[in-house]
């Protein structure tokens, strides 16, 4: 067994073996196997929500891939070396060049994760009354631009959606256009999320990117990269988009920031650290105004939110995370498992990610409707069956509506091997066969904003007992 299986082998290798963890484990973390009753009974006490677990009780975490990826040696030898002077840090200078050199824009700060920053562009732009158009807004994101008083947007590229194409995360170019024509005033500026992950994390094709911005600098609008998964987005633009497949990584990179006039990124993604967040702008009066609330809120501007030791972790992982081995693999990963989730029956959400695999809960337990939460019996399912913890994106999250009820699985970066991945996969097969038994599932008690963190649910009908 391998990553690849049969007939898909790594192209930078040029011969044909297995794709395999381009790494090897130099530390480690036990993991404990709880039994199925245990499990059971640790369910119930966190109102069968899996937020409510604690991290020690779940054998494999699939809950996100944001700050739970494994730091290289180099990673955490920089760390050493972290200069923990309030100003004019070293450190800062480090990852004010990485970041540069990667992004182009001339003015980069850190801040302590992606949310700040997004919370810190929202408080210097005129927002208002404003629109801000996207081809998919991350939650934080849509609710840093609604405290600011203005409306998220989101149009995506729905026609590529449906047609299946490979690169299908855009904006609908057409609306957007629409949109620019006749109220540009109104907008406060565009985002382009890469990759989506509102959507499903597809990626977004650089024909894409590219036209967005002209018609953004045509009218005059800023565009703003959400670029916490700016490498994976790349290696799909390489694989995929006809015209880039001879182009280095790096260049498809620093060409998907040059059509932006600003970003925002969590560096607990694409940058494999556990906490970080960056915001860089091309305009000196924005960069101003940026430095004037950082100071205030996140830090002076040579650390931002972070520690000298996380500038170090950020810059040297802003360049691991474009290793072409490494990109193979993590999308070989997860290719893997969404192979073997359709082989046990269960829908999965086409073109898969890198960054997670999306079950269509709502599809595959077809005897649930929308509100019994099928998204939340499966995650439940899939913990009682075998300590596997994932995420509902449906109904719970966002309240009752017509949307596709999901599953995502998410992969931490560099933290889990094959073997563990078949674990899910056989604890996947096992929930497969009891499907149709899976219960609908009642909300006990809901807080005020965010309800999928905290809520305490009870099922209607026991769930059907597990191995183990
Ligand atoms: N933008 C996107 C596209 C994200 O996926 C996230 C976080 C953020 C912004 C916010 O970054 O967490 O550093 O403040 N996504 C995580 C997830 C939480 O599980 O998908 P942050």
């Amino acid at each position: 067994m391998s990553w690849s299986r049969r007939g898909q082998w790594p192209k930078y290798l040029g011969v044909p073996r297995p794709i395999i963890e381009p790494f090897r484990i130099k530390v480690v973390e036990p993991i404990r196997v709880t039994t199925a009753s245990e499990r059971h009974e640790l369910l119930e006490h966190a109102g069968y929500n899996l937020f409510g677990l604690r991290a020690d009780d779940v054998i494999i975490d699939l809950l996100t891939d944001s700050g739970t990826g494994a730091m290289s040696a180099e990673q955490w030898a920089a760390m050493m070396r972290g200069d923990e002077s309030y100003a004019g840090a070293r450190s800062f200078f480090r990852f004010e060049k990485a970041a540069r050199d990667l992004t182009g824009m001339p003015f980069v700060v850190p801040t302590h994760q992606g949310r700040a920053a997004e919370r810190i562009l929202c408080n210097v732009v005129p927002m208002k009354g404003r629109v801000v158009a996207s081809n998919g807004l991350f939650d934080t994101t849509r609710a840093n631009i609604e405290a600011a008083g203005a409306t998220g947007l989101d149009i995506p590229d729905r026609a590529a959606l449906e047609q299946g194409s490979p690169l299908c995360g855009g904006i609908d170019l057409d609306k957007l256009a629409e949109l620019l024509s006749s109220r540009a005033s109104e907008v406060a500026f565009v985002v382009m999320t890469v990759t989506n992950n509102a959507l499903g994390g597809q990626a977004v094709p650089l024909a894409n990117l590219r036209a967005a911005s002209e018609l953004c600098r045509k009218a005059g609008v800023m565009v703003v990269l959400d670029a916490c998964r700016f490498a994976e987005n790349a290696w799909a633009i390489r694989r995929d988009e006809p015209t880039q497949r001879r182009r280095d990584l790096p260049a498809i990179a620093r060409e998907m920031f040059d059509l932006a006039d600003a970003f925002t990124m969590s560096a607990k993604k694409d940058a494999i650290v556990n906490i970080g967040g960056l915001l860089g702008v091309r305009d000196p009066d924005l960069a101003e105004r940026i430095r004037n609330d950082l100071v205030r809120t996140e830090g002076f501007p040579t650390y931002g939110g972070l520690a000298g030791r996380d500038l170090e972790a950020v810059a040297q992982g802003l360049h691991e995370v474009l290793d072409e081995a490494y990109l193979e693999y993590r999308f070989a990963a997860s290719a893997y498992l969404a192979r073997a989730l359709e082989a046990a029956g269960w829908p999965v959400v086409k073109p898969v990610a890198a960054h997670a695999v999306y079950v269509d809960a709502g599809a595959a337990l077809g005897h649930l409707a929308p509100d019994d939460l099928p998204g939340q019996s499966l995650a439940c399912a899939l913990y009682l069956a075998g300590g596997v913890r994932a995420c509902e994106i449906g109904n719970l999250m966002f309240g009752s509506g017509e949307r596709r009820q999901l599953v995502r699985l998410a992969l931490p970066r560099r933290v889990y091997t094959q073997s563990h991945v078949d674990w899910v996969v056989a604890v996947a097969e096992d929930v497969a066969r009891v499907r149709e038994k899976l219960p609908a599932m009642r909300i006990v008690s809901t807080p005020a904003v965010l309800r999928h963190f905290t809520a305490r649910l009870a099922p209607a009908m026991p769930f059907p007992d597990f191995p183990g």
